[in-house]
């Protein structure tokens, strides 16, 4: 057993950052670990233009601890109106690197998000020929499906029609949390991958709903059954391409989310690594870790592996959960795991 690991230095590849003082507050915890992220364009007022990429670009390096060289990989958000050649401008300048579908209704701030597919083809049309990454959350909005089928829904009646369409698509099924989803995207070839995240390899729907109704472990999609987190646990530690991290890590303060309508995300970032390694020691895959950590991501967006490094230290006795932050608004908790992890990033 290695009492400590090397890896080229991680990447998010889904990631909230939110504006203003909650920004501030949570991008030291990424810009600590993680080199570069894909930040999630879901501001109360939406990120649509390239306008708006670089005037959040700006904000978000504005707030970055003196001396860090962290890069934020800016989204669109796209909507039924998103313009082709803003995109394509956007993709060839280097100021966006990919666009993100919300369904409308699907999560928070998505409310500006896609109805009607068939509206956002010219745009997609423009993406498959220029090779840029189309970012899916992946659940359908039907009243009438269950939460819990809303992830498989999606895949048979959106995702499907869309590869079929689309066939060279460089398509990303955002935070997958069910075997249909793991078992959909092996089926496919190389240019369909999916982010995981820390929390959706640890926790299952338990965690959410037994004991007590547990604000803090819901998040959107909704944790599964067991089932579903072991076929996610399997995809991500077998070192296939096509599986990376994506956080998903998503900050509301308490007063949001211990609410008789509370707000769906958690907050992971601080303890995202060394969960991973974590579940990866207990898996035994270490010789896997900096495959889903450090390099799918980087090779499926077609962008150099970080040259930096991390190490992450394991210590023989489990490692406390970080802090909650202290923001002017009010408290974000971190991620309780619910499990011993005795690695660090050192
Ligand atoms: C995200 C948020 O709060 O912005 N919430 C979440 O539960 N993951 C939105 C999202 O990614 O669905
Ligand atoms: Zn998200």
């Amino acid at each position: 057993m290695p009492i400590k690991l090397t890896i080229p230095m991680p990447d998010d590849w889904h990631l909230h950052l939110r504006s203003g003082e909650m920004l501030r507050k949570v991008l030291p915890y990424t810009s600590g670990h993680f080199a570069r992220a894909i930040v999630m364009p879901n501001l109360p007022s939406p990120v649509v233009t390239r306008h708006d990429a670089l005037t959040y670009q700006q904000e978000i390096l504005r707030y970055l601890p003196k001396g860090k060289s962290f890069t934020p990989l800016m989204t669109l958000y796209m909507t039924e109106n998103t313009d082709p050649n803003e995109v394509r401008l956007g993709f060839l300048t280097g100021e966006v690197t990919a666009v993100k579908l919300y369904p409308a209704g699907a999560t928070t701030h998505s409310n500006a998000g896609v109805k009607d597919l068939e509206k956002i083809y010219s745009v997609l049309e423009v993406m498959e020929e220029i090779a840029m990454p189309f970012l899916v959350h992946g659940e359908v909005v039907d009243t009438n499906i269950d939460i819990f089928d809303r992830e498989a829904v999606f895949i048979e009646t959106k995702l499907m029609p869309i590869r079929q369409r689309f066939p060279k698509l460089k398509i990303i099924f955002e935070h997958l949390t069910t075997k249909e989803g793991v078992d959909y995207v092996l089926s496919c070839d190389q240019n369909t991958a999916a982010t995981i995240t820390p929390h959706h390899l640890v926790i299952n729907r338990n965690a959410m709903l037994v004991g007590g109704l547990k604000p803090h472990y819901y998040c959107l999609p909704v944790a599964k059954r067991e089932l579903h987190r072991l076929a996610l646990v399997k995809a991500a530690t077998s070192g296939d391409a096509r599986f990376f991290l994506g956080t998903d890590s998503a900050p509301h303060l308490t007063t949001a989310k211990e609410s008789d309508c509370g707000c769906a995300g958690i907050f992971n970032v601080a303890n995202a690594i060394a969960v991973v390694t974590q579940v990866f020691e207990n898996e035994n895959a270490l010789n896997q870790l900096e495959k889903f950590l450090s390099i799918n991501g980087a090779n499926f967006y077609q962008l150099p592996i970080n040259k930096q490094r991390i190490t992450l230290e394991r210590f023989s006795e489990s490692q406390p959960i970080p802090e909650d932050i202290k923001t002017a608004e009010g408290i974000v908790k971190a991620f309780d795991p619910m499990m011993d992890v005795c690695w660090k990033v050192v």
